[in-house]
């Protein structure tokens, strides 16, 4: 059986750089707490292994706050409401054997240091999450516009004050004691310049089978979708017919496989757009689509770890390139696409004109097939696929449909499952 070994550091790097890329005033906050969090730790003799889970937890851990308003609500000190995406995010990774380990850490890693008890008696707080807790103060305290050597003063005096009440007593004297170094502080600034800002953890390597590669596309897929009731169940959709066409196309099991997951990997750079924008009511304008537009570029990078699987990657990364080179972000003409890739274009445009959006109903599937052919005939989108998808349109909304329908009962029982603050997002801007 087919083995993919995957190196997850490097993946879960690859996943909080582009959710740090929704805006320059969150850049870099995911590699920046790691870092910290990984200082802190290692000053508190935590074994290499754990500080290596330490280090996971923190290149994830604003993973659950869903639009760019929850990512720079996240970012204020005073946010009373830091526990919503902590509960979100642990509701995420729980479900996925890789990130499980990391879940509960996430849950809490706003949670102060007494929360359930005065001397903190109580363990349900892993101390990971009071680790990573102040060091994901510590980066929104620092202004990167200034110098920071500058600023060591006022933050040592704005938290450790709190030590015993907000933060873990064991925490803050582990600060204590670096931040009187530069060397502290000038480590921070580079630590998203450089790949492996941390010394002595062991590498994280994960030895997947192909269901492994599922599931974590089933994790990516959720994480874009679920942003808002209206794309729920769009990546399940264009899984599903780009599946179904590679079938008709001939491509082997193996193949179509492949395909199906790249369907729900397709759009994971839209972890790095607002989801504000995506949801948008209305047509984008041309700034806003710049905004949208890097979404394929970043699936690229975000996919980069898996390197195995070159083919996937390719897949994911061009389904907005057009045949005639006027697609994004590469600008590839007919020859450099690969049949897969234009394939899941195929797939992503039929998905998206027959579901609802937030704009307008599903397009009936005559018009749907009408406004396709048109981009074959100006020279867009590859003719045989199409024919295909043409001379079966009937069942293509069958299969589409059918994988939707089960996706948004996925989608309800997630939010079903969550407390009562965790209601299903609608940003209808
Ligand atoms: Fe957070
Ligand atoms: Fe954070
Ligand atoms: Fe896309």
């Amino acid at each position: 059986m087919q083995r993919f070994m995957i190196n997850v550091l490097d993946l879960t790097t690859s996943i909080s750089r582009a959710m740090d890329m929704v805006s320059p005033v969150i850049m870099g906050h995911h590699q920046r707490v790691a870092y910290l969090s990984y200082a802190l730790g290692r000053a508190m003799e935590t074994s290499p292994e754990r500080l290596a889970l330490i280090v996971l937890s923190a290149s994830l851990h604003d993973i659950g706050a869903m639009s760019l308003l929850d990512r720079k609500r996240a970012l204020d000190f005073e946010e009373k409401n830091h526990h919503v995406h902590a509960e979100m995010g642990y509701n995420h990774l729980k479900d996925f054997p890789l990130f499980s380990s990391v879940a509960n850490v996430v849950r809490y890693h706003h949670h102060p240091w007494n929360f359930y008890s005065d001397d903190n008696s109580d363990d349900t707080i892993p101390e990971a999450a009071h680790i990573l807790h102040l060091a994901d103060r510590i980066d929104v305290l620092v202004d990167y516009s200034r110098n920071l050597l500058e600023q060591a003063d006022t933050i040592r005096a704005t938290v450790l004050p709190m030590s015993g009440t907000v933060f873990s007593p064991l925490v803050i004297d582990a600060f204590h004691a670096q931040s009187i170094k530069e060397s502290f502080w000038l480590e921070l600034l580079s630590a998203t310049q450089t790949d492996h800002a941390f010394r002595n953890i062991p590498e994280i390597h994960a030895d997947w089978s192909l269901l492994n590669i599922v599931e974590f596309s089933w994790f990516m897929a959720r994480l874009i979708d679920f942003r808002c009731s209206f794309t729920a169940t769009h990546s399940s959709g264009v899984s599903a017919v780009a599946e179904w066409l590679a079938n008709l196309v001939g491509f082997s099991q193996n193949e179509c496989q492949m395909m199906m997951i790249a369907g729900f990997l397709h759009d994971i750079g839209k972890l790095g757009v607002p989801t504000e924008l995506i949801n948008k009511n209305g047509k984008l304008t041309d700034e806003e689509f710049n905004q949208v537009k890097p979404h394929a570029y970043l699936t690229r990078k975000i996919l980069a770890p898996l390197k195995n699987l070159p083919g996937l990657v390719d897949w994911c990364s061009f389904h907005h390139e057009r045949l005639d080179g006027s697609g994004y972000p590469y600008r590839l003409d007919s020859q450099q696409i690969p049949l897969g890739a234009k394939i899941l274009a195929v797939a992503d445009i039929f998905t998206a004109l027959i579901e609802d959006r937030p704009y307008r109903k599903g397009l009936k599937i005559t018009k749907a097939l009408e406004i396709i052919q048109d981009q074959v005939k100006n020279g867009l989108l590859d003719h045989r696929v199409v024919s295909l998808l043409s001379e079966e349109a009937e069942m293509a909304k069958y299969v589409c449909l059918t994988s939707q329908k089960y996706a948004q009962t996925r989608y309800r029982d997630f939010f079903d499952a969550l407390p009562e603050c965790l209601q299903a997002p609608r940003y209808d801007a």
